[in-house]
């Protein structure tokens, strides 16, 4: 038999999705794959079981239905303060999908794509299916401030695109306006395109502000923005995500998404007309919520004596496990998941520099699951069993 691809060997199916099989193994309680428990807006559901009995079952066009691209450039209209039209949106099957096909768009084999340490893991993994080298900008720990000398120090290697998760997972970091003009002055400098991921923009905890890339002057024309209805709707498993950019390169990134996928669902696409419809008390109650949740995981933590990060946006924190004295952070991870119950994603994988000194919690459950949560780690901490 003839091998397979070169490339099968170079990435492994991502820590996140085995850290979840184990904690489905294990019975544990999964804080590694950041899905709430919750249920989404019953608005929303409503919907979806409203239209199910009508035409909504057939392929729909490439780009998505025009009642959504519609509502989404109405949306990123009032939030870059600029007029984008539907044209310059595409509904992809979740900001997942829209990433890499805007990789796919942009790069030739063999081109580099810059990316900050910590990331999400499909970034790398994206780079390496593409054939581009990732050189990373480390953001250290415990503050992750942006160093534009860094920045610069990699850029000016040949980098064609950036890819800049804002907020960011898995350390919560929101980019200030400061910081975001830095960043796209040296775009400017070096004539970078710029791929934004920004799921967790309406998960933003006061008093941070989110600002978008693409809304800085002369950036839009150089930016791809990526988001998802997944995490703002809590609708992760409907695969709904969306790229806005100028036509020019959106029409490039379309054609890789009609060859990976067709379209995104239909029906789902119809029902989630409604959730951008949704008024502005929506959101703030979803920050509320997780400000709440944040509140409850981070208390408790410190009560029990961790070290962890306390996020500026999205619902991840780091928790430190130094202390515990593990020399590789995936055996914690196991011990913790096969011991005490609780699924956590080793940070090594977040980090170009694999430092193992974090476990990456979510914290998108139920008070009740989170108060659960703490109740184990007590016990971790102190050395009883469970
Ligand atoms: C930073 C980031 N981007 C993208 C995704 C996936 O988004 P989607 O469900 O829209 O594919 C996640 C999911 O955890 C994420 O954390």
């Amino acid at each position: 038999m003839q091998p397979l691809n070169r490339r099968n060997k170079l990435f492994l199916s991502s820590r996140i999705r085995e850290m979840t099989i184990l904690a489905n193994e294990n019975k544990a309680i999964n804080l590694a794959q950041g899905f709430p428990e919750f249920a989404p807006p019953e608005k929303l559901t409503d919907t979806l079981e409203r239209i199910s009995t009508e035409k909504v079952h057939q392929y729909a066009p490439n780009w998505g239905i025009s009642e959504l691209r519609e509502k989404i450039a109405l949306k990123q209209s009032g939030s870059f303060g600029l007029d984008v039209s539907p044209e310059e949106v595409l509904v992809t099957c979740g900001s997942t999908e829209a990433m890499i096909s805007c990789q796919m768009a942009l790069f030739n084999e063999g081109e580099k794509v810059a990316i900050f340490s910590p990331y999400y893991n499909s970034y790398e993994a994206n780079a390496l299916i593409t054939g581009v080298e990732p050189l990373f900008i480390n953001l250290d720990p415990p503050d992750f401030a942006l160093d534009l000398n860094r920045v610069e120090d990699v850029l000016k290697k040949g980098v064609k695109a950036l890819i800049l998760c804002n907020p960011a997972n898995p350390e919560g970091k929101v980019f200030t306006r400061e910081e975001l003009l830095g960043i796209a002055s040296l775009a400017e400098k070096y004539d970078i395109y710029v791929i934004t991921d920004e799921v967790y923009e309406h998960i933003i905890f006061n008093p941070y502000v989110h600002i978008n890339f693409a809304s800085l002057p002369g950036m839009f024309e150089r930016t791809l923005t990526c988001s998802s209805l997944s995490k703002t709707y809590s609708v992760t498993g409907w695969r709904l995500g969306y790229v806005t950019g100028p036509e020019n390169l959106l029409r490039e990134v379309r054609k890789y998404h009609d060859f990976f996928t067709v379209c995104a669902p239909t029906p789902l696409q119809t029902a989630a007309v409604t959730a951008l419809g949704f008024d502005r008390d929506y959101y703030d109650e979803l920050i509320q919520l997780y400000t709440e949740k944040r509140r409850i995981l981070t208390e408790g933590l410190d009560d029990i004596g961790i070290r962890h990060t306390t996020p500026q946006g999205s619902y991840f924190v780091l928790a430190n496990i130094s202390e515990f004295g593990y020399e590789s952070d995936v055996d914690f991870a196991h011990h913790l998941v096969a011991d005490y119950k609780i699924a956590g994603v080793p940070g090594s994988c977040f980090f170009a520099d694999r430092r193992n000194d974090y476990i990456r919690f979510h914290f998108a459950k139920n008070d009740v699951t989170l108060y659960e949560v703490l109740e184990r780690l007590r016990k971790l901490k102190k050395g009883e069993p469970l």
